[in-house]
């Protein structure tokens, strides 16, 4: 038997890049029903002469469901993410449609972003790899940069605090992928590599952030097993 490699930190590089929208479809729950949402809540809530921001954009998925669902003219998407092959393969996922909302991707950390007159912005799966302490902040700039009526959504793996629930979850995530085809070794290689990179928090910890960043109207609208996806809308 080949001997087993101790597992990595995770990264977002080339190889990832590679298999991204399978691996992402296969081991994250309700990921195609939150994408589609996007290209909905996009139609109800962006506005003329605004910004849309995907941050943490990957391969584009939230990107071009905005763009598709965009029905207000002079809008631009905006598309971060800090890694280079990750942004190499979304600008040609996109070149690939023809798109009457264009898409602009931009390298850059999106703590170091200064956003401009946003009327939807999406963190999709990414505010979990920002350190929790730096999340606050991350949100508040966010907050200061949304035009009233502004919608935030942000989909996260969560964490719950009875352990027995949380291990639950964890082995219902871990059946999920085994029926998406992952295997045993697989599956605990990922879970190794990613956690002291993925920082999970509860649902009421992000429910709570989003109140006190000063959004009064806040929901989480979606969740399976352990993954959970939040709106907050700006009055
Ligand atoms: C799980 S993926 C996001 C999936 C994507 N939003 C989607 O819906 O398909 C997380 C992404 O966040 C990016 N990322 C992580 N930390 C970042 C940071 N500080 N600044 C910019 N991008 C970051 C990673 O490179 C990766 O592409």
């Amino acid at each position: 038997m080949p001997p087993v490699k101790t597992p990595q930190p995770f990264q977002f590089d080339e190889k990832v890049a590679a298999v991204f929208p399978d691996m992402i479809k296969r081991s994250v729950p309700g990921y195609n029903d939150i994408i589609l949402q996007i290209q909905k809540l996009a139609g109800r809530f962006i506005k003329a002469n605004s910004h849309a921001y995907d941050l943490g954009c990957s391969l584009g998925a939230a990107s071009l469901a905005m763009s598709y669902g965009n029905q207000q003219h002079d809008v631009e998407i905006i598309g971060i993410d800090n890694s280079a092959a990750m942004l190499k393969q979304c600008q040609r996922n996109i070149d690939k449609f023809k798109l009457t909302t264009p898409i602009s991707l931009q390298q850059e950390d999106i703590l170091r972003v200064q956003f401009k007159s946003i009327s939807m912005l999406v963190l999709n799966y990414t505010l979990q790899f920002i350190q929790p302490e730096q999340r606050l902040g991350l949100l508040n700039n966010i907050f200061d940069a949304m035009l009233p009526g502004a919608i935030l959504l942000i989909s996260e793996k969560i964490h719950f605090r009875d352990p027995k629930i949380n291990q639950l979850m964890i082995e219902l995530h871990h059946q999920f992928k085994r029926d998406n085809g992952y295997s045993e070794l697989e599956i605990s290689q990922k879970r190794s590599a990613l956690e002291k990179v993925l920082l999970a928090e509860t649902r009421d910890k992000h429910l709570q952030r989003l109140k006190e960043v000063g959004f009064n109207q806040v929901v989480c609208w979606h969740q399976q097993i352990n993954f959970a996806s939040f709106i907050a809308i700006k009055d």
